[in-house]
C-alpha cells in the first residue's frame, strides 16, 4: 500500500495574498479527503507565510484523516506540536529566505538536539519523520535518533534532466530507500513530485507515503481539489499495480 499526504499549503498562500478570509485550508481538507487523501500535510512555518496555528487547530480537530505537521526543531514549534498534538511529525529545516525547503536535515551536525526533538514528541503520542536528502549518512544518522519514519527529499530527482540524471536520482532514492528500511524506519517521499514524474517514486517498494503539494494545488485551479487528489492517487496506485504484475 501506498500512502497519499496532500500538502494544502498553498491554499493559504493564496488566502494570504489578499488578505481574505478564504480560500480556507481546512475546507480544502475537506475537499482532499473527498478525493482520496490519506492524509493532510501542513508546513507551519516561523514566519506564518502561509499555514497559521488557527488552521492548524481547525484541520486537527475537524479532518477526518491524519494530520502530518511538517515544522522546524524550535522550543515554539515544539509546544505547539505538544498542544495540538498531530497524528504525526515532519521535522524540517527551515531558513527564512527560501521560497521552499531547499534541503534535508542536518542529522549529524544536530544530533543532540534532533534525538532530544524526537524523544519529547514520541512520548506526548506523536509519530515522527525526519526531512532527509536520499543520502547514506542522513539515513545512518536518523537511525541513531530514534525516528520512526524517514521523508525522502526527492527535489533532486523532480529536478533531473534527462534519463540518465533522472535515473541516477531514482536509484539514489531507492538506495536510501532500502538503507532506512533495513534500519527499521517507514520510508516516504516528496518535493516536487507532480503528475508526470511521480510514478517511478511511486513505483518503489519500500516507500509507504508520498507528500506532494504544488503539483495537485496547481491542477486544482482547473479541475477542483478532489479531482485533482482523486488523480494524483490514481497515478500512484497504476504505478504500484506495474510493480506488482513485474513480481
Ligand atoms: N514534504 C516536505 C517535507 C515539504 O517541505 C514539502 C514542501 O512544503 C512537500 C513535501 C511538498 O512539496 P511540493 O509542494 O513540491 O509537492
Amino acid at each position: 500500500m501506498i500512502r497519499l499526504g496532500v500538502n494544502i499549503d498553498h491554499v493559504a498562500t493564496v488566502r494570504n495574498a489578499r488578505g481574505e478570509p478564504f480560500p480556507e485550508p481546512v475546507a480544502a481538507a475537506h475537499a482532499a479527503v473527498l478525493g482520496g487523501a490519506d492524509q493532510i500535510t501542513v508546513h507551519l512555518r516561523e514566519d506564518r507565510r502561509h499555514i497559521r496555528d488557527l488552521d492548524v487547530e481547525l484541520i486537527s480537530s475537524g479532518v477526518a484523516v491524519d494530520l502530518n505537521l511538517e515544522m522546524a526543531c524550535t522550543d515554539e514549534m515544539i509546544a505547539i506540536a505538544k498542544e495540538i498534538r498531530p497524528d504525526h511529525v515532519c521535522l524540517v529545516p527551515e531558513r527564512r529566505e527560501e521560497v521552499t525547503t531547499e534541503g534535508g536535515l542536518d542529522v549529524a551536525g544536530n544530533q543532540d538536539l534532533i534525538a532530544k526533538t524526537v524523544g519529547e514528541l514520541k512520548t506526548a503520542g506523536i509519530g515522527v519523520s525526519l526531512f532527509l536528502d536520499p543520502d547514506e549518512q542522513a539515513l545512518l544518522a536518523a537511525g541513531e535518533v530514534g525516528a520512526d519514519a524517514v521523508e525522502l527529499h526527492t527535489g533532486r530527482y523532480a529536478n533531473a534532466k534527462g534519463e540518465g540524471a533522472v535515473m541516477r536520482e531514482l536509484l539514489a532514492v531507492r538506495k536510501a530507500a532500502t538503507t532506512g528500511k533495513q534500519l527499521g524506519m517507514r520510508m516516504h517521499a516528496g518535493h516536487g513530485l507532480d503528475y508526470r514524474n511521480v510514478w517511478r517514486i511511486a513505483s518503489l517498494p519500500e516507500i509507504e507515503e508520498l507528500n506532494i503539494g504544488f503539483a495537485i494545488v496547481s491542477r486544482a485551479l482547473f479541475t477542483g481539489l478532489t479531482s485533482a487528489v482523486r488523480e494524483m492517487r490514481d497515478e500512484m496506485l497504476r504505478a504500484r499495480e506495474l510493480v506488482r504484475d513485474d513480481l
